[in-house]
């Protein structure tokens, strides 16, 4: 039987090269070798106030990106969160599970509550929600960035809890990270992650920024003190950045990299990196347009509703007879 890989994105904006480099190319390279389902997580994006319509606007973005780089709807499974109402069920009954204190020690939730007046009950609880989505496909294997590492070790304490208590129900999943990519870091600050909520759009590249953007971006970006063009993400974090991006997304080692922009200055570097960038984005976005336009990805989504439905109501029926729920 092929492992099962489930894994989500939030359709909060526009997708960055670090979203794409840390999570959305490995599932397309997944679903050839696996029985793959990836969601968009409408409800997650909720716990920060968003715009109605521009939300909706942004799932079909998000759903035209995943076909662009490559999601092979033949292959995996691509559908909305919110149209599995299973997701909202388990997700409550997880609740139920957690505990106040390993909630209160996730990261992502204190990182994106800081600085605001009010922080919703959602925001808090997001990642018993999170592990709903994962534990109810039965899942293997989660594709994911670094920054979502923490979330996968309370999944597969959720599930061993849960495993415990009521006998065994859920697979438990493992976190799939990659090497390189895993985490892309801002453009204007080596510290901080490439990430789609920051205020100054120049610490990213965005999956459809025009070319002119994409080299102005690169050009613009941070370096470190020195000229050299050496991997050392301690001394060199922001060139060190440069050369894993350029890295993968050109094929070819960060070895094979520094040694051809030895005694080079950063100016050489840049500007092919920004050309590198330019003719890997370039045919995703002439698709992503093709396929924005073509009307199609309503029913791509929801027939793989309808294939995700089939999958979490069966697990969420086991549970609800587990726990004792029901009439
Ligand atoms: P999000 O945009 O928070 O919904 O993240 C979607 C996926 O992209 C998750 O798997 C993240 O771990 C991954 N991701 C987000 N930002 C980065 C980054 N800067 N570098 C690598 N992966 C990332
Ligand atoms: N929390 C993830 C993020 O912010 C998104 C997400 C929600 C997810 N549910 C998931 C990722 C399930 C993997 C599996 O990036």
């Amino acid at each position: 039987m092929k492992s099962r890989v489930f894994s989500g994105i939030q359709p909060t904006g526009l997708i960055t090269l670090g979203n794409y480099l840390g999570a959305l190319r490995q599932f397309v390279d997944l679903q050839d070798q696996s029985d793959a389902f990836y969601c968009i997580v409408d409800m997650h994006a909720i716990t920060l106030p968003q715009d109605p319509h521009q939300l909706k606007e942004r799932i079909h973005d998000l759903a035209s990106l995943y076909l662009a780089v490559g999601l092979d709807p033949q292959k995996s499974t691509l559908f909305v969160q919110s149209d599995v109402s299973a997701h909202s069920e388990l997700g409550w009954i997880l609740q139920c599970v957690v505990h106040m204190g390993e909630l209160s020690r996730m990261t992502q939730f204190k990182e994106k509550g800081e600085g605001k007046e009010v922080v919703t009950a959602g925001l808090f609880t997001y990642p018993a929600l999170m592990a709903a989505d994962i534990l109810l496909y039965q899942t293997h294997l989660v594709p994911v960035g670094d920054d979502q590492k923490q979330h996968l070790e309370l999944t597969r304490d959720l599930a061993l809890r849960f495993n415990a208590r009521f006998g065994d129900t859920f697979t438990v999943p493992d976190i799939m990270l990659i090497k390189q990519g895993a985490r892309i870091m801002s453009l204007d600050d080596p510290s901080k992650k490439m990430s789609k909520s920051n205020p100054n759009p120049g610490s990213r590249i965005e999956m459809l920024d025009p070319p002119d953007v994409i080299r102005k971006k690169v050009s613009r970006a941070v370096t470190d003190s020195d000229r050299q063009i050496r991997f050392d993400p301690q001394e060199k974090p922001a060139v060190s950045n440069l050369l894993a991006i350029f890295s993968v997304i050109s094929g070819q080692s960060i070895d094979e990299l520094v040694a051809a922009y030895d005694g080079k200055g950063y100016g050489d570097f840049k500007k092919d990196l920004g050309e590198a960038l330019v003719a890997h984005l370039s045919p995703i976005q002439a698709r992503y347009e093709d396929i924005r336009q073509s009307g199609e990805v309503e029913r791509i989504l929801q027939q793989g509703a309808e294939k995700a439905r089939q999958v979490a109501n069966d697990t969420l029926a086991n549970v609800k007879e587990r726990v004792g729920l029901g009439g």
